[in-house]
């Protein structure tokens, strides 16, 4: 009903406008006055915890986009090997696990039943499973060794929008409270990084405030058959799940890329007039790649792309080549996810309701897939 989706058209729209509270909520009781992380909730012990050699991440679609940004932490932050893998291809490939590989299981439902199998067969080789979960006593959960709840409260739009932010918090708290425990070199930027995280609600909101030019673009290409997404560093998944949410509600071919790929083949689809979004890194912090991918803005509009480019605050150098610029508040390299991925949402929601696509419950999928 109306009521159920608080004024909004669709649960879709109702949940991206949730997300500054979700990711709020998710943080909620976890950093104590010191700035310290406090994951009680995470019952494997410290001195488990100090003892993992390698972290696996195991997950399906919008999921296991975020466990592909939460690589880049868990790797920078702990340097602890981490590796992720698309649930229904891990139990089957005979992957490597022993008592000290810790096996994340990131899951909204807790149903799906890849992710499932994934982790009894993790628990059964005898490592240590936990659960990042949005839905309190669902089987996941219930199955592994522990559990860190995200707080995003009921998804109902098939499409993942609020509870892929808050399992990106999640993740980053799980990777700095690895780092806490085992006491990385990176100690002080453990503390900064936490004070920054605790700011971002903020900036996600100020995302949501600005995404009225997202809305008319969107619009103005609804009769697009392909869009590409291009993204480097944490900036590459989020070009995946953009053009996930491209493909579940638009019906559109959407493709994401790692920038640094495209001369090695995609360069070969770029034609006139062909949408591409490119997810630009920060100007600060890892600028080497920010330069390279302002090249490769360049290169694909000489060849005749129309660019759509999501770039920090204050970074002039991409205003030459972006046929349309989406800003987006400037946030520490890693964190980048939470702010890069709202306009993407807003970008397919808008695209699919301007096709007459059913938003909430696009054609074929559900919600949770409880079967292999
Ligand atoms: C996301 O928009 C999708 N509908 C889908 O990829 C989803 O993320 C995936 O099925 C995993 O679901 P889960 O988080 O409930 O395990």
């Amino acid at each position: 009903s109306a009521a159920e989706k608080g004024g909004y058209d669709y649960f879709m729209l109702k949940e991206i406008a949730e997300q500054p509270k979700a990711v709020a909520d998710t943080l909620l009781g976890r950093i104590d006055a010191a700035g310290s992380l406090t994951l009680d909730e995470v019952r494997i012990p410290a001195s488990v915890l100090r003892e993992i050699d390698k972290v696996v991440i195991v997950a399906c679609g919008t999921a296991f986009h975020a466990g592909l940004i939460a690589k880049y932490a868990i790797e920078h932050w702990t340097r602890i090997p981490c590796e992720v893998e698309l649930a229904s291809e891990f139990r089957y490939r005979d992957p490597i696990l022993d008592p000290r590989t810790l096996v994340i299981a990131i899951s909204q439902s807790g149903e799906t039943m890849d992710t499932l199998m994934a982790l009894r067969h993790a628990r059964e080789q005898g490592s240590k499973v936990l659960a990042i979960c949005n839905t309190n006593g669902s089987t996941i959960p219930r199955e592994s060794d522990a559990v860190l709840y995200t707080h995003a409260g009921p998804e109902v739009a098939v499409a993942s929008t609020k509870a892929f932010l808050t399992q990106l918090v999640a993740c980053y708290l799980v990777a700095l409270y690895l780092g806490q425990v085992r006491g990385t070199k990176w100690g002080d930027e453990i503390q900064a990084l936490v004070r920054e995280l605790s700011r971002i609600s903020r900036e996600v909101e100020r995302v949501l405030e600005t995404m009225e030019p997202v809305r008319e673009l969107a619009r103005s290409l609804a009769d697009k058959n392909t869009v590409l997404f291009l993204g480097r560093h944490v900036g590459y998944p989020v070009a995946l799940e953009g053009a996930l949410k491209l493909k579940e509600l638009a019906y559109m071919h959407a493709e994401g890329f790692a920038a640094g790929e495209l001369k090695h083949g995609p360069i070969a689809l770029i034609e006139e007039d062909l949408p591409v979004v490119v997810v630009v890194p920060s100007p600060r912090g890892r600028s080497v790649l920010h330069d390279k991918i302002v090249s490769n803005i360049q290169e694909i509009r000489a060849r005749g792309a129309r660019t759509i480019v999501i770039a920090e605050e204050g970074d002039e150098a991409v205003v030459p080549y972006a046929d349309h610029l989406i800003r987006i508040p400037a946030t520490p390299t890693l964190l980048q996810p939470l702010v890069s991925t709202v306009p993407l949402q807003v970008f397919a929601c808008e695209l699919a309701t301007a096709r007459g696509n059913e938003v909430d419950q696009p054609r074929n999928l559900a919600k949770s897939v409880t079967v292999e």
